[in-house]
């Protein structure tokens, strides 16, 4: 028997461990001033590449606007409780309105947190006699819903069709004596690794067996295919997918989700998903603010050509440069070294203070052993010059790192 306070002191979980010499630089770094390709890291000013701020609305003035009018207006109360009981609004239902269209699906549902809605939307739609087909290196909010799921979970390796296949085959004997249902779950564009979702092959899939697929697009919303619609769009199968996650969290910049799909699904969530039911609803700036967003994402394609520009630019400079940008076929841009944590350390140290470059750094237990990757997140916001100054900054500091001039036995700060 233990205290369990003294239990958590005695573990502080696998990052935590490091809290000691990582916080407030590593882990909870503080990037001040305005949302832009430049910030400033503890008073040094620093080029970003770490927000999802893809389409650089955070600070467009008409956003600005609308955000500050709306909150002005409403204040962040307004209206109070959860959607069901009292917190509805015309404002919640006419962008619900303005989603489905813009995605051609038949309706939406608004969901106050991007995570929690998923993890909720999957507990709410499948029942102990369903089966859950997923992707492996699913998000940790797909993760969490599977979990939750009180029947079988059949995973398959990632993007990994033969193996879906044969989880399928599997899954269709299951719900034969279950009376039960299929539903698959995979990602749009996968986050660390910038990889799409096989999404036509998985639907191609449907010719042969009966399930129903839900996409986590977090990173494709705005990002992806020819109107932003998001990677069902940019594959062609848009009314193959059955239900469609997205985030106001990454190219909206702001927060919150939605999930659409048939007027069937989106009812039985309005009336079932216990995450809306039970909590408050999406305050009215946040809503007019994500209206506002998705007009401008419609309207400014230039927004996105942009992005485009500067996701080229930076995947073929370091391509041509000779750097491993693994399997990314999206805006997220994963940088592979080789070398151990302190080197990881040392070498974000190094591109910090020395070179103000500022980008997210993730080392083993979330790639293998001895890899170090650099995750890039372009946006429309930065510059050719800043891409050039990063290809020529990383090809030093590879050079540095193939020189063993990264301390391997501690992190040397500045
Ligand atoms: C793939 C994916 N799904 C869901 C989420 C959660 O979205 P939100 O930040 O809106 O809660 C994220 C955010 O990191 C994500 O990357």
């Amino acid at each position: 028997m233990t205290d369990l306070f003294e239990k958590l002191k005695n573990n502080r979980g696998p990052l935590g461990t490091f809290s000691k010499v990582a916080h407030d630089y590593f882990t909870f770094p503080k990037l001040e001033g305005e949302i832009s390709n430049k910030m400033f890291f503890r008073g040094k000013k620093v080029l970003v590449w770490s927000l999802n701020n893809y389409l650089g609305l955070a600070n467009h003035p008409e956003v600005r606007k609308a955000d500050a009018d709306a909150a002005s207006q409403f204040g962040l109360a307004y209206p109070m409780g959860a959607r069901m009981m009292s917190g509805n609004s015309n404002h919640h239902e006419q962008l619900e309105k303005e989603i489905s269209s813009f995605m051609s699906k038949e309706d939406t549902i608004l969901l106050n947190y991007g995570y929690q809605g998923m993890v909720s939307a999957i507990d709410c739609l499948v029942d102990r006699h369903d089966v859950i087909v997923y992707d492996a290196e699913s998000h940790a909010c797909i993760i969490d819903g599977v979990r939750m799921h009180m029947g079988k979970r059949f995973v398959y390796p990632h993007n990994d069709i033969a193996s879906l296949e044969k989880q399928l085959a599997r899954a269709q004997k299951l719900v034969a004596e279950t009376n039960g249902a299929i539903m698959v779950i995979t990602e749009g564009v996968f986050g660390m690794s910038g990889n799409q979702g096989k999404l036509k092959e998985i639907t191609a899939l449907k010719k042969k067996y009966k399930f129903r697929l839900f996409v986590d697009d977090a990173h494709g919303f705005g990002t992806m295919g020819k109107t932003g619609a998001g990677t069902a769009e940019e594959q062609g199968v848009q009314q193959e997918v059955d239900i469609y996650f997205g985030t106001f969290a990454k190219s909206m910049a702001s927060i919150g989700g939605f999930i659409c799909s048939t007027n069937d699904v989106i009812e039985y969530l309005r009336y079932n998903m216990r995450s809306q039911i039970f909590a408050k609803s999406m305050p009215m700036p946040l809503v007019i603010g994500a209206s506002k967003r998705l007009e401008l994402l419609k309207s400014k394609p230039e927004l996105k050509d942009n992005l485009w520009k500067i996701v080229h630019a930076l995947q073929d400079g370091l391509k041509k440069a000779g750097f491993n940008l693994g399997t990314t076929m999206s805006p997220v841009t994963p940088v592979f070294l080789s070398g151990g944590h302190f080197e990881a350390g040392n070498l974000v140290v190094d591109l910090r203070e020395n070179y103000q470059i500022f980008c997210s750094i993730v080392t083993y237990p979330v790639v293998p052993k001895g890899v170090i990757m650099l995750r890039l997140i372009p946006t429309a916001e930065h510059t050719l010059d800043d891409v050039k100054y990063t290809v020529e900054t990383f090809e030093k500091i590879r050079t540095n790192l193939r020189e063993g001039k990264y301390d391997k036995e501690k992190v040397i700060m500045a």
